[in-house]
């Protein structure tokens, strides 16, 4: 076994065992074994590792969305001066892989907008700390990267506002508000994008964008503050923000129907914030225009008889379905509260041959998030899934509030939940539809008249 290898084994190793000890004793073994290896690749005079020439151009295209002035973390690394002071933790947040944060397992690249660094960046940025974190030439700096806060593809053909600028108070808990926004669908529509666009990056941890059916009652003020999880109200979650996420755009020819009468409403998780702050969170909808063959669907692996005991650090439950289609599988979404430890969604193919679709060892419900494949899956008729998710309830879980409580289904986050989805096309369909800004057009072009 090559020293490569076997650094590679051991960053295996301390993603498994989540021990903090362990992993930063691992942690300096993997730089020694690292160092070796990169001096030596590097010309010689020029194995200085500088903030300037090396270390600034990761962390702009890694670490910047967040870590920026007005971005989602608390700090910024976009200067030498203001990323210097994080060094050591940087290292080990870095060398445990902890950030960026990102938690499916599998090859970098199996992900669309995965920000995991490769090995060499981490070595590189571990370098430039062994190093004494030297700031280098300034003219080896790369251009700074403007960010903007816009409607990504183009303006969308619909954008709903909440009634009125949400305030939120100053406090040290997370807050969560399900708003439900006017607009009514006035016919079927079928839409190619629904986007999450958060007002305030201080304060907006995550956001998840729901088609409402009309029996869900909001109060007049448009909205419903505290543990509440719309999906157990009857309502479909569309779509979702969260920072580092890019939006989904669907293929040619695939839509999602939006039935006559829904409205849209968003979930969205407020991060704790020292002063008084204002939101405008708003969503976009993208209209299908041409033709519609495909209505993208979803395979629900959901389970609401959970009854985790006491302290039970691994509490797991499957719930099993079967493809009854040729299936296209575009993307993931997986949903738990916070004694969710890890999720695993596996296929069993009719020849009996087995592969995980996606796994997620360390789940964290801090940091929810669709996963997006950057090759869609395809999967035959008949394809057996097994969605496995697993609870952690002992005192080892630094996210569990109690262990002493036994845990059954709930909207609150203090309650679990057990959500995985698969979101799919199906092979066969051709709906063969003509549809103008997302409404059905008849052969005499009109619109179909529902009402
Ligand atoms: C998607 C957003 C996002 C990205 C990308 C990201 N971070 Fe973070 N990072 C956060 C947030 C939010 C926190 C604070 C909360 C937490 O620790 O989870 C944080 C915390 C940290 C901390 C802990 C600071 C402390 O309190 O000691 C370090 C170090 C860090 N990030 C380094 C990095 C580096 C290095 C990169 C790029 C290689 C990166 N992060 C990419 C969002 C991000």
């Amino acid at each position: 076994m090559n020293s490569r290898q076997y650094q590679l084994l051991i960053i295996e190793r301390v993603i498994k065992m989540k021990k903090l000890l362990i992993v930063l004793a691992l942690t300096t073994a993997v730089i020694a074994i690292y160092l070796p290896d990169t001096v030596s690749s590097n010309a010689p005079g020029s194995n200085q590792v500088t903030f300037t020439k090396d270390v600034a151009p990761i962390f702009r295209n890694k670490c910047e969305e967040c870590h920026r002035s007005g971005g989602v973390a608390p700090m910024s690394f976009a200067t030498y001066e203001e990323a210097r002071p994080w060094s050591k933790s940087i290292r080990e947040k870095v060398v445990s892989r902890e950030m960026p944060p990102f938690h499916a397992a599998g090859p970098l690249g199996q992900y669309q907008h995965d920000p995991r660094l490769t090995d060499d960046e981490v070595a590189t940025i571990a370098k430039w700390i062994e190093g004494g974190s030297q700031k280098g030439n300034l003219k080896d700096m790369p251009a700074p990267k403007t960010w903007k806060n816009e409607w990504p593809f183009r303006q969308p053909d619909l954008a709903v506002k909440v009634k009125s600028p949400y305030k939120l108070k100053a406090g040290k808990t997370d807050q969560y508000v399900f708003f439900v926004f006017d607009y009514v669908f006035p016919e079927e529509t079928w839409v190619k994008s629904i986007v999450t666009r958060p007002g305030n990056l201080k304060v907006v941890h995550h956001a998840n964008t729901h088609v409402v059916p009309p029996m869900v009652k909001v109060p007049d003020s448009g909205y419903i503050e505290g543990d509440f999880e719309p999906s157990a109200r009857g309502t479909v979650m569309v779509a979702g923000w969260a920072p580092g996420v890019s939006p989904v755009l669907l293929t040619e020819g695939v839509a999602v129907k939006i039935p006559k009468g829904m409205k849209l409403g968003i979930q969205i998780h407020y991060a704790p914030s020292e002063t008084d702050q204002i939101d405008e969170t708003q969503v976009g909808v993208y209209f299908a225009e041409g033709m519609v063959n495909k209505n993208l669907r979803v395979l629900f692996g959901d389970r609401k008889d959970l009854s985790i005991p006491p302290n039970d650090p691994a509490y797991s439950l499957t719930s099993t379905k079967t493809f009854d289609t040729d299936a296209i599988i575009d993307f993931y979404h997986i949903h738990m509260h916070l004694r969710g430890k890890s999720y695993l969604i596996r296929l069993t193919y009719p020849d009996g041959r087995q592969e995980t679709a996606i796994e997620v060892p360390r789940y964290d419900f801090n940091w929810q998030r669709t996963y997006l494949l950057t090759q869609p899956l395809r999967v035959p008729k008949g394809t057996k899934v097994d969605f496995i998710g697993t609870y952690d309830n002992s005192s080892k879980n630094k996210f569990n509030p109690d262990p002493s409580q036994s845990i059954k289904w709930g909207e609150k986050t203090t309650d679990e939940m057990m959500q995985g989805r698969i979101f799919y096309e199906s092979v066969d369909e051709k709906l063969n539809l003509k549809v103008k800004k997302g409404v059905v057009v008849r052969e005499t072009d009109t619109a179909v008249k529902t009402n």
